[in-house]
């Protein structure tokens, strides 16, 4: 049977932002630093299933400093944005799949599924309700929405919550790397892991973050914007950056990128950017990409641009990779492909272009 969808019960902010304070924000809206005036809750008891789903305004979290979520990390996040079309309408790209990702990350963390329609509901009732944060398109600028689950639960024993708080805020954005389109360096790391097999490399957890800072510090140390991590065993294999994927573009127009091996987040830029590249006559190839083959391939002229993608910093060309033996810098360095691809993909986000497959859905 399925579940009842949800009903909301809304308590609007009495201390919202004014129009000017709002003009203000959105002036220089950087990333992540100011929130809209309202957030959601939901509850889950474990017998009780999802209830108390509520609209109001933002503020603190009354935790219990037992919460084992403060403890144990039982944790897990999403990371959606809202655009302004040009006819002033705001739209969501692919809201479902950041639902389904978030029930997948769910399982693996032992957190209760909730449904991809209450999921999408609870972010479409906080976009309605905070619609004038959505900014103009101009800048590159959105409402990034970071829906989360967190183990509230007061109890220090180690098992899974039997009281769990979702929650989702949003946050008025500009471009996450200040580099912006003209390159970021990337430093490889051989030393530190961000996941093995059979650990929560697949999943959006905030202890896979927690464990890239480190590498991301060290990356800093070099010079670099992000760090790039290979398998943890056998230290060969490419998989992802700390929060974002990554793409290299052969001379021949393959667009190849590391399979999904379960330590790696399924992005859904990646995704799309596959079937956006197909389109564009680009052959996509997801399959094992040894570091090494990265690195000579770069050299010999074999892989001429590399990019990497995710919702916060979109797509960002790689300028170069850095390892303690060297740097190689991909020889396209107009990144030509890269910058169509990433255009192709902002058009349909944007709304400046058709939606040929049908992945923007209208909120107000
Ligand atoms: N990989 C990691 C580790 C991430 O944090 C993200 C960002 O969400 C991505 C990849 C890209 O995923 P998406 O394109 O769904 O934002
Ligand atoms: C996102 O792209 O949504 C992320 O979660 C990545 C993070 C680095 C902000």
């Amino acid at each position: 049977m399925t579940p009842m969808a949800l009903t909301f019960e809304l308590q609007p902010n009495p201390h919202a932002r004014t129009e000017a304070e709002l003009a203000q924000v959105l002036s220089d809206p950087g990333f992540g630093t100011y929130f809209t005036d309202h957030m959601v809750t939901i509850t889950w008891t474990k017998g009780r299933g999802w209830h108390s789903a509520t609209v109001k305004p933002y503020g603190p979290l009354s935790l219990d400093p037992s919460a084992a979520v403060l403890h144990y990390g039982q944790e897990i996040f999403e990371g959606l944005k809202a655009y302004r079309h040009p006819d002033g309408s705001v739209h969501l790209f692919r809201p479902e799949k950041n639902a389904e990702r978030f029930q997948r990350s769910a399982a693996r963390m032992m957190l209760p599924s909730l449904g991809v329609d209450d999921f999408v509901e609870a972010v479409r009732q906080l976009v309605t309700i905070d619609a004038r944060y959505v900014p103009a398109p101009e800048g590159e600028q959105s409402l990034y929405i970071r829906p989360f689950m967190i183990a509230s639960e007061p109890f220090l024993g180690v098992r899974a919550a039997e009281e769990v708080t979702f929650i989702v805020i949003a946050s008025p954005v500009g471009p996450y790397f200040s580099e912006g389109i003209k390159g970021v360096d990337i430093w490889v790391t051989d030393e530190w892991a961000r996941a093995g097999a059979g650990g929560t490399g697949a999943a959006k957890c905030g202890g896979n973050y927690a464990a890239s800072l480190i590498a991301q510090y060290e990356g800093y140390e070099h010079g670099c914007t992000q760090v790039m991590f290979i398998e943890a065993t056998g230290k060969d294999r490419v998989e992802e950056l700390g929060g974002m994927n990554v793409f290299l573009v052969t001379a021949d127009a393959t667009l190849v990128t590391p399979a999904l091996s379960g330590t790696i987040l399924d992005g859904i830029t990646r995704d799309s950017i596959l079937a956006i590249g197909a389109r564009m006559g680009l052959e996509p190839v997801e399959r094992r990409l040894a570091a090494g083959e990265v690195f000579d391939g770069i050299a010999d002229g074999t892989f001429v641009e590399a990019f990497c993608c995710g919702t916060a910093a979109v797509i960002s060309p790689i300028s170069g990779f850095k390892t303690r033996e060297g740097e190689w810098r991909p020889h396209g360095q107009d990144f030509a492909r890269t910058l169509a691809i990433r255009d192709a993909v902002l058009d349909i986000q944007y709304g400046r272009t058709a939606d040929a497959f049908g992945w923007t859905s209208k909120v107000v």
